[in-house]
This record gives C-alpha cells, structure tokens and sequence, in this order.
C-alpha cells in the first residue's frame, strides 16, 4: 500500500431550502411519484433560487470546511472547483469563488468532469500537494442544473437538483495510516453523445434557435447511460480497491454517484460492500451531478457515519463519458 500524500480535512455542504417533490413534477410533466421512486428511488430535490447562484453555493460549503480547519480564505494555495452549470462560461466558477472568499494567494480553476468531477479534482488536489505546489487546497463540487436542464423533458427534468459540497486537501499531518491510499480517473470521450448538451458552446453559439430546439439544454439517452454507468463504476471500484491493496471488506463506507439507486445497488453489489454500508441520500436531492459525493460525504461525517479511522470509497460516473474511484482513511 502506498503511503499517503495528502488527507481530506473538514467538510462543508449547501441545500438549497427549496423542496420540489414529485408530485409537483407529476402537475408539469406527464409522470408521477410511483414511476420517478420506482425508476430512480428520487423523492424530491432541491431547487436553487436566482439568488442561489453556483458561486454563493459553493462559498457556503467552502466557509463551513475554512471553519473547521482554523483557516481564513487568504491560507488557500488552491482552489479547484468542479462544476458542469457554473454561473458563467468564462472566467472560471473557481475564479468567481476566489473573488467573493477573498481567497488572495490561491490559484483557482475549475474541473470538467461532469458528474465525476469531485472526484476528479480530489485526485488534482492530491498532485497539487504531492508536488509540493501548496499545502492547503480547497476541492468544491457545486451544481446548479435546474438552470440547464429541459424542464419540458420528462425523460430528464425530474433526475436533477442543486447544491454544493467542499473538503480540504492537505498534506498528511500524523501519519496513523489516514489519508488517500487509492485514486483512479478513466474518461471515454467517444460516447459523449449520450449526454451532452449540443448547443451553446463555440460550435453552435448562442442564438434563439438553441432555445426553441431545446439542445441549449442537457439531453440525455437514459437506458445507454444506465449500462455504462454500471460497467464504468465497477470497474472504478475493482481499480481502487486493487490500487489500494484492499478488499470490498476492508470498506467502511460506500459513497457513490447518486443518479439512480438501481445504479447504486449495482455498483454495491459487484463491490461486494452491503447497502447498509453504502451512503445514499438521492431520495432527497436526485443527481447532482459534481456535488452529490461531496454532498454525501459532508452528510455522512456530520451523521457520525463516516468517523475518524474508517475507510471510504468514492466511485463515480458521468458525462464524458468520465468514471473515477478513491479510497481514503478518514
Ligand atoms: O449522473 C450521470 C449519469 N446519469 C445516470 O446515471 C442516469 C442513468 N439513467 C437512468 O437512471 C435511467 O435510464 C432513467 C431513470 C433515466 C430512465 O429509467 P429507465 O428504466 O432506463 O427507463 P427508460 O428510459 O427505458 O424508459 C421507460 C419508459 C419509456 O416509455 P416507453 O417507451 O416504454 O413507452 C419512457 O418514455 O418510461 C418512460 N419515461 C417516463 N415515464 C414517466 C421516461 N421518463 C419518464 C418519466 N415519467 N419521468
């Protein structure tokens, strides 16, 4: 097993206080509560307001994680943000975070890995600190998708919320084993057309059609997506327990994407680790794309699920298509 570089320290997470439950999808949309739990186990998710912007999301989690480290803004050497709805196209969410923290000395950019972008900026923070590029880099994952999404399209609409989730990276500060012992990051740019969103980019700029033809928004084929989602992050889980040198036994704590609890008994279950130690809470946010895990994660260690000396997994999937896994001792 290697020895750690760098460890996750403190957590911070944002919900909007905005519940949409089925039931008000079923008055918009032709579906209903029973197909959307049967389908996805999604009850409700929340929805962010105009002044919710993805910035003020990510900052609320970001100030929680500052707080518990003793840390002001002006400590962060980093700021990687991972985001696939930031509040503008350029410059980067990370930069607009940077802005309103106040966070000076850091360099700030963001993560394009869709729904595996926590992940994904896990494992570049943990190269900022192996390269000895700063001590303390803040990882947030935030998402605001309602603004992205076809809210005329049943088939996608009723997956997505909002919200936001961070930790620190920093190098391990007393060995005792804690930190990242295994990361993995896979992307397969060629099926990027089974969920994307055609229009608004350099290729098909801004212009009214994008709106009427709807491909300004995410679009998505659900049962292809379902299939990769559930060969992609059993093969991450294999890579990161194997990685690791590790076993599906030596897991405390299971934190999947949360897409779809079918996928997340899936990926358990070729894991090997039973749903009691796996975390799931998209019955009451649905896919948050980059945020979800961190969401989790936050959720998990303030419950006392995830204590100090466990060892959790993370395992994502998302577009790209991009899948990533990491196993840490907290
Ligand atoms: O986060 C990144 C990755 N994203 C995912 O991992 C999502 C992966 N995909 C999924 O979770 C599932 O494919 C969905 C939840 C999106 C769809 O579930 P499904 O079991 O794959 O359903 P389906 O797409 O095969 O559709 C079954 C039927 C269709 O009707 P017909 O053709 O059988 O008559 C759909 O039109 O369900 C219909 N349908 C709906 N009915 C009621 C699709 N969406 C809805 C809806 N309400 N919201």
């Amino acid at each position: 097993m290697k020895r750690p570089f760098a460890e996750l320290s403190g957590t911070g997470s944002y919900a909007p206080p905005r519940v949409m439950t089925n039931d008000e999808f079923s008055k918009i949309l032709d579906t209903s509560d029973q197909w959307i739990r049967d389908r996805t186990g999604i009850r409700e998710r929340r929805v962010s307001s105009k002044e919710e912007s993805n910035a003020c999301m990510g900052k609320a989690a970001a100030l929680q994680v500052l707080e518990e480290n003793g840390l002001t803004p002006m400590d962060l050497d980093a700021i990687v943000y991972a985001t696939a709805s930031p509040d503008r196209l350029l410059p980067s969410q990370a930069c607009d975070l940077q802005a309103i923290l106040g966070a000076k000395n850091a360099a700030a950019f963001d993560v394009g890995a869709a729904c595996s972008g926590f992940v994904f900026a896990l494992n570049v923070a943990e190269g900022l600190i192996a390269s000895e590029q700063g001590k303390n880099v803040l990882v947030v994952a935030a998402e605001k998708l309602t603004s992205i999404m076809d809210w005329s399209d049943r088939t996608t609409a009723v997956l997505f919320g909002d919200g936001a989730g961070a930790t620190l990276v920093r190098p391990v500060a007393n060995s005792k084993g804690r930190g990242i012992l295994s990361s993995y990051m896979k992307s397969d740019g060629t099926l990027a057309e089974l969920l994307y969103r055609p229009g608004g980019g350099a290729t098909h700029p801004p212009s009214p059609e994008l709106l009427t033809d709807h491909s300004y928004y995410i679009k998505m084929a659900g049962r292809e997506v379902f299939k990769a989602a559930v060969l992609s992050m059993a093969d991450a889980c294999d890579q990161a327990l194997q990685r690791a040198g590790l076993t599906a036994g030596d897991i405390d704590l299971l934190i999947p994407h949360q897409a779809n609890i079918r996928i997340i008994e899936a990926t358990a279950k070729h894991a090997g680790v039973p749903m009691d130690k796996v975390y799931v809470n998209v019955d009451r946010f649905g896919n948050t794309s980059a945020a979800s895990i961190a969401i989790a994660l936050d959720e998990a260690v303030k419950t006392g699920r995830l204590k100090a000396g466990m060892t959790v997994m993370f395992v994502a999937f998302g577009a790209g298509f991009t899948w990533a896994s990491m196993v840490v001792r907290w």
